[in-house]
């Protein structure tokens, strides 16, 4: 054997993991910047989206471009601060990293850009402030240095005298604030010139132009205007127009680099300057930048402002559209760069890819590699496994056509034997049947002849029985099976049970709902099974019950069924259990069975396809049901017969299975003993032999000397000799209820029964079991068959030994009541077949207590038999067999003797009046006394006295 191996050697799956783990963290690291966590900013615009506004959200888009790992949430309200408000609560939601916030207005927004910043959140503020100091950072324009810019370039063109109209943003707004108090703190410097008129223009054109064109007045008594932002500063320069006023110089802020308005505005002429208010959006990414990295910001990030008129506008739009180009340049290159990018990311994943590849492709290469070396190894391995099981399979062919042969030759064995059998079985057999044919024939005679008609058919069923599970067993039985009329095939069966269920009175019917019913079977096998499985019933049910043989079709189930149902004497859980097994015997059985029969019937339902199943009660009777496949597609081909097949065979299986249960002329009933009845003079012999046969014919040929008593249950059988003490036990050892050895055991243990000669008679003649049998100290064994003189001469011996032993025993007490002589010794006898250690033992031991109790109880006139077997735990009857088998004397007898004997003592040695030694020995009266002494001794006591003094 080779040592147990991996399907890929331990190299590989190395280098296996690491090229995964590498290109693992190749892919890894290309996707690693993609799916870092973004840095998410908050960005809350106050107004809407005018010019100036989405000039500052281009500015941070630009910037963001630069940022991938950024990502911005864009809020956007109409300078409506609850609307403000609760977008910055919204934008909160999403756990943003920084808020940045241009404050509609300062005062209302404050509170919600304190909380953000108290929870943690770094605030940005861009352009318009809130009324804190909780921020972390500002980016804008000086909104105080603008409006005094503005005051200073307005004094400047107004040559220091002048009324100006302020037009402000919204008031509330930080840069309006600022602006106009740098604006009045510019106008302070310049005591000839007036801020004559403010309105608010809330920073929008619309509403500037609005108010100017419902008061054209205003425009009447002004100079000089100051918008806060340029739009607003073309609305005022749109009103004059369409009021056809006179042009006033005008200045704004924000100077912003688009069409139509800001720089463009004062390049046309409509605004005479404007105040440069940078926007901050790239500033704002850029410090949002400097917190995602953790750096230091300052308070505040100031933007640089200027004032843009018609001396720098044209430079200014030049560097606008310089810078314009230049940013477009650059856009182009980030397009480019993301172009470029995305070419770098496919070409990266196609190498990827093509690594992926490759380590595949080597990965494949060395499995196969490996594979093929493995191969190579397993098919060498194969050769010589295939050589060594064609070996093993050339042996194994060898030895099954050894076995076929053996088997072959043991089933034609048994083959032969049966014949050998049946040939002298058949010679037996017919002469038998012709002489019972003669009417003349003495009763004696016909008994015997039907005695061995019944025996040789017995046998002949035993052994087509052993032929057939020989069959069996070497699966040479074949079904042919044919379609007929399995009720006519019925109804002859139970006739030839008819005879002996009329003799028996017993009720045996087949039933069934059909007339004829057609049905694919072997004949030969179902006749078999029905035969034995009724014969069995009529073997355990008790004349005067009843045996139904049932037929059902199963049409649902495609079934045929039989039932056999007896009220016979039924079977235990335990014994149903085991009754197909081969050989087994029910323990309650009493009658003849070899536990062949039923095993038979099993294995031949099964052959023909059917189930085979018991339900059976104690006392109550059983029921053997049999369930057989109706459709004919259940046998195969071969199964199959094209033609009926008739039986031959029949009249011999019911000669086979029936003359054995056929009961004889003489009731069995009557030939058992009373032994209330019989106690007298002849020995008693008692019988256990299941073999109803056997016991007959013992009891014929031993009736003439004994008073034969019979069992065929081992249990009853130890019962009995309880019950009556026979003098002799013939005993078998395989008995159903408890086997001989026990019985002979358990007998010789017990004090009642230990005298009690035993000869075990057996069919087992090994030497083993001959030990056996003495060692549970039988008197006897002798193996069957016998020789019937031998029996008889062993019992005589052992009567004659037994009677001698009961001599010993009475020479114990002082009382010898016992005859001393043996009549007719026989002469030349073998050795004595008695006398163990045990049974003289306890033998004397009963005889001394027997004497004993009886020795002090004489005194007592109350004393009697029943008190002996009291005291010695025994019956009546047990009592006076065992006296009179062990000191061959009556009880009674004993105890009048012993008190006889008792007053005979006292009469020879104390001087005491007659009255007292009556009373001493238990008479009732000394008149009682003196006549039963008289009886017994010829003298009357006084006249014994006198004697026996004399003789002293
Ligand atoms: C735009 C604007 C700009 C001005 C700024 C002040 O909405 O009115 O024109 O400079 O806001 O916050």
């Amino acid at each position: 054997m080779h040592p147990k191996r991996s399907l890929f050697p331990k190299y590989i799956l190395t280098v296996i993991i690491l090229l995964w783990v590498v290109t693992g963290r190749l892919c890894g690291g290309c996707n690693s910047r993609t799916k870092q966590k973004k840095f998410i900013i908050g960005f809350s615009q106050s107004g809407e989206a005018d010019e100036w506004r989405k000039s500052m959200w281009e500015d941070m888009k630009r910037e963001l471009s630069f940022h991938p790992e950024m990502k911005i949430l864009y809020r956007e309200t109409n300078d409506n601060s609850e609307k403000q408000i609760s977008q910055v609560k919204e934008l909160l939601t999403h756990h943003i990293d920084v808020l940045i916030i241009s404050a509609s207005e300062a005062a209302p927004l404050t509170p919600i850009v304190e909380k953000v910043y108290d929870s943690g959140i770094p605030v940005i503020v861009i352009d318009r402030k809130i009324a804190s100091e909780k921020f972390t950072n500002h980016v804008g324009a000086d909104n105080l240095q603008i409006g005094e810019m503005a005051g200073d370039y307005l004094a400047r063109i107004l040559k220091g005298k002048g009324r100006i109209l302020e037009i402000t943003g919204k008031p509330t707004s930080s840069p309006a604030i600022e602006r106009s108090l740098g604006f009045a703190n510019s106008i302070k410097h310049f005591p000839h010139i007036k801020i004559s008129k403010t309105i608010n223009g809330e920073w929008l054109e619309s509403n500037a132009n609005r108010i100017l064109m419902q008061s054209p007045g205003i425009l009447d008594s002004v100079d000089a205007v100051f918008a806060h932002n340029d739009v607003m500063g073309l609305g005022a320069y749109q009103a004059l127009l369409e009021l056809k006023k006179k042009k006033l110089p005008i200045v704004g802020v924000d100077a912003l680099p688009a069409p139509a308005i800001g720089l463009k505005s004062i390049q046309t002429g409509k605004l005479v300057a404007s105040i440069l208010y940078p926007t901050g959006g790239k500033e704002a990414i850029r410090n949002a930048d400097l917190l995602e990295k953790h750096k230091m910001l300052p308070k505040q990030t100031t933007l640089q402002t200027m004032v843009v008129d018609s001396t720098n506008v044209l430079t200014m739009l030049m560097q606008t559209s310089k810078i314009a180009a230049q940013q477009q340049d650059i856009e182009r290159q980030a397009e480019m760069l993301t172009a470029q990018k995305k070419i770098y990311h496919s070409q990266q994943t196609f190498i990827y890819l093509l690594v992926s590849l490759l380590l595949l492709f080597l990965i494949v290469s060395l499995l196969l590699f490996y594979s093929r070396k493995l191969n190579r190894r397993i098919n060498q391995e194969l050769v010589l496994k295939n050589k060594d099981i064609s070996r093993q399979s050339e042996q194994l062919v060898v030895m099954s056509k050894k076995a076929e042969e053996a088997s072959e030759a043991k089933l034609n064995f048994f083959t032969k034997i049966s014949h050998e059998f049946r040939t002298p079985l058949t010679l037996i057999l017919s002469p038998t049947e012709d002489l019972l044919t003669n009417g003349k024939l003495p009763p004696e005679i016909k008994t015997g002849l039907n005695f061995i008609k019944k025996n040789a058919f017995r046998l002949l069923r035993l052994v087509n029985q052993l032929m057939d599970l020989r069959q069996v067993e070497f699966g040479k039985i074949r079904l042919h099976v044919s379609e007929q009329d399995v009720v006519a095939f019925c109804n002859e069966i139970i006739l030839s049970f008819s005879a002996i269920a009329q003799k028996r009175n017993i009720d045996c019917r087949f039933i069934t709902q059909h007339r004829s019913y057609l049905m694919w079977f072997d004949a030969d096998i179902l006749e078999k099974i029905l035969f034995n499985l009724l014969s069995n019933a009529f073997k355990f049910t008790l004349d005067g019950g009843s045996i139904l043989l049932e037929l059902t079709v199963d049409s649902m189930q495609q079934e045929l069924k039989f039932s056999v149902k007896d009220t016979g004497i039924g079977m235990t859980k335990q014994e149903q259990e085991k009754i197909f097994d081969l050989f087994f015997r029910a323990n309650n059985e009493v009658v003849n069975s070899s536990g062949v029969g039923l095993n038979l019937t099993k294995e031949l339902v099964e052959i023909h396809h059917g189930r085979i199943l018991l339900n059976s009660q104690k006392n109550v009777g059983s029921d053997f049901s049999l369930t057989f496949p109706l459709n004919k597609n259940a046998y195969t081909n071969e199964e199959r017969a094209d033609h009926i097949i008739l039986r031959d065979e029949l009249k011999n299986l019911e000669n086979i299975y029936t003359t054995e249960l056929m009961p004889d002329a003489k009731n069995e009933a009557n030939i058992l003993v009373d032994i209330n009845k019989n106690l007298t003079d002849k020995a008693t012999m008692l019988i256990i032999e299941d073999n109803k046969d056997l016991q007959k014919l013992l009891q014929s040929q031993l009736q003439s000397d004994f008073e034969v008593v019979v069992e065929g249950n081992g249990r009853d059988g130890f019962n009995k000799a309880f019950d009556i003490i026979p003098d002799l036990i013939l005993c078998d050892i395989m008995l159903p209820g408890m086997d001989g050895l026990l019985i002979c055991r358990q007998l010789k243990k017990d004090i009642r029964t230990t005298h009690i000669p035993i000869i075990l008679l057996t069919g087992k003649a090994s030497e083993v079991q001959h030990l056996d049998g003495l060692k549970s100290y039988a008197n006897a064994y002798i193996a069957k068959p016998f020789s019937m003189t031998v029996l008889k001469q062993t019992i005589e011996t052992m009567m004659y030994n037994y009677k001698r032993v009961k001599e010993h025993y009475t020479s114990i007490g002082n009382y010898s009541y016992v005859p001393q002589e043996i009549e007719n010794p026989p002469k030349n006898i073998g050795t004595p077949l008695t006398n163990k250690a045990p049974k003289k033992k306890s033998d004397r031991r009963f005889t001394s207590e027997f004497i004993s109790i009886v020795e002090h109880s004489l005194h007592d006139e109350a004393f009697s038999v029943e008190s002996i077997c009291q005291q010695m735990n025994i019956s009546k009857v047990q009592l006076y067999r065992k006296v009179k088998s062990l000191l061959n004397v009556n009880v009674n007898e004993y105890i009048v003797n012993a008190r006889i004997q008792k007053a005979k003592y006292y009469l020879e040695n104390e001087d005491l009046p007659i009255g007292d030694i009556a009373f001493k020995t238990g008479f009732t009266s000394a008149a009682y006394f003196s006549t039963v002494f008289k009886s017994k001794t010829g003298s009357t006591p006084k006249e014994y006295k006198r004697l026996s003094q004399g003789r002293g």
